[in-house]
């Protein structure tokens, strides 16, 4: 599915009932894969064409639950300066809630989260948001980004609260997270949480072949520059649908070209195919490595010496070069699959999820940057 249609798709879902499951959304990716921006665009179409109040939480800024009702806050605060004194007054018992923190302190004098407990009645003050609000017919849209980083348990709270809100007092108030795939088998397993457990999941995709042309083409020719035939197809082919190494190949060469004016050639698209690459490597795929464990550290090296000869390897033939037993490798391929390191092809077989990972890991090996942990010895 293309990025317009995946916005679209989620915007319909978010109009819907609120109570309903589509008022309760979380896209799926691996690193670079461009949630964010889907997520951002999501939130601007709520913003601009709706109108609504748009709350934006990543988990990776401190406790979430905090972090929401300072935001539960501020929209309070957007509120009351839309729509003036008519909105203070809907909201008023939220402001009690607020004026319970600390009376008549301002915003900014009290942002800290020890002294001023954010976080403890979150629920009646985001189910008086959302009250007001729809009384002027606006929705409340919550957004989480980065939702892998939240502990379960405060993810637990959170959708215990969107639940009691959406669900039992039916107020407008719906939700878009974005994480890593791998919450498959945590925050969404959980099953404590109807809330995580009924999440609506939509993956976003490696862009196609005519998406990320376009990617490369438009914002050169937009800026006024030209590129020629032969090197956007350089660029399409080394970009392979990854919006994160599109941008770094699209800013590269502009630059290398020497902006608006200098025609793009060939060489320009090679030079920066070569340096986009590095980064590539440095930003995404080392992290990414750095985060697995041993066996799946043996599992990927031996999948890329591997992917030298056959692009797309055998399974068992993996396990067999990294010297793990056969029992463990479904348990191996989906750990590798959730990473984002891998993607699979065709039944039993595996492929490097991209062109620039098995380079980049064979050589970093060679060169000692990057160690492969030893098998432990059978019997210990
Ligand atoms: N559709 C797209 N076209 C071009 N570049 C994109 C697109 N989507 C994302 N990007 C770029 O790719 C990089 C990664 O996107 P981001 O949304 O941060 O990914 P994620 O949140 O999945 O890690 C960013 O530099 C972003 O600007
Ligand atoms: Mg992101």
């Amino acid at each position: 599915m293309g990025r317009d249609e995946l916005i679209r798709d989620v915007c319909a879902l978010l109009a819907g009932d609120p109570a309903s499951e589509g008022g309760a959304n979380v896209l799926l990716a691996p690193r670079g894969l461009g949630k964010t921006v889907v997520l951002n665009e999501i939130e601007d179409a709520a913003r601009a064409e709706r109108g609504w109040l748009v709350l934006s939480v990543s988990g990776t800024d401190g406790d979430p639950i905090a972090e929401t009702h300072k935001e539960v806050i501020r929209a309070h605060e957007s509120l009351v300066q839309a729509h003036g004194e008519s909105a203070k007054r809907l909201v008023s018992g939220m402001s009690l809630g607020v004026g319970g923190l600390s009376a008549g302190v301002s915003f900014d004098e009290e942002s800290d989260p020890k002294r001023t407990r954010y976080g403890d009645d979150l629920r009646r003050d985001l189910s008086e948001l959302a009250s007001a609000a729809a009384q002027i017919d606006v929705r409340v849209l919550l957004t989480m980004d980065e939702m892998h980083a939240i502990p379960l348990a405060k993810a637990r709270q959170l959708g215990s609260y969107i639940q009691h809100i959406a669900k039992r007092e039916r107020r407008a108030l719906v939700f878009v997270g974005a994480a890593l795939p791998y919450i498959t088998e945590t925050l969404l397993a959980d099953r404590k949480s109807t809330f995580l457990q009924r999440l609506a999941v939509h993956r976003v995709d490696l862009l196609s072949e005519p998406e990320a042309r376009r990617g490369l083409q438009e914002p050169i020719e937009m800026h006024g520059g030209i590129i020629s035939e032969e090197a956007l197809d350089i660029a399409t082919s080394a970009v392979a649908g990854h919006p994160y190494m599109l941008q770094l190949v699209g800013d590269k060469m502009w630059r290398s070209a020497g902006g608006t004016g200098n025609p793009i050639a060939v060489n320009h698209a090679k030079g920066a195919v070569a340096e986009a690459r590095e980064s590539l490597e440095g930003h995404l795929f080392a992290p990414t490595w750095e985060s697995l464990s041993d066996t799946d550290k043996r599992f990927l090296a031996a999948l890329a010496v591997l992917a030298e000869a056959d692009d797309s390897p055998r399974v068992a033939a993996i396990c067999e070069e990294a010297g793990i037993g056969k029992a463990s490798a479904s348990a191996y391929r989906r750990r590798l699959l959730l990473s984002g390191m891998v993607s699979p092809s065709g039944r039993g077989r595996l492929k490097l999820a991209h062109p620039s990972i098995g380079p980049w890991l064979r050589q970093a090996i060679a060169a000692g940057s990057v160690r492969v942990p030893e098998a432990p010895l059978p019997g210990i």
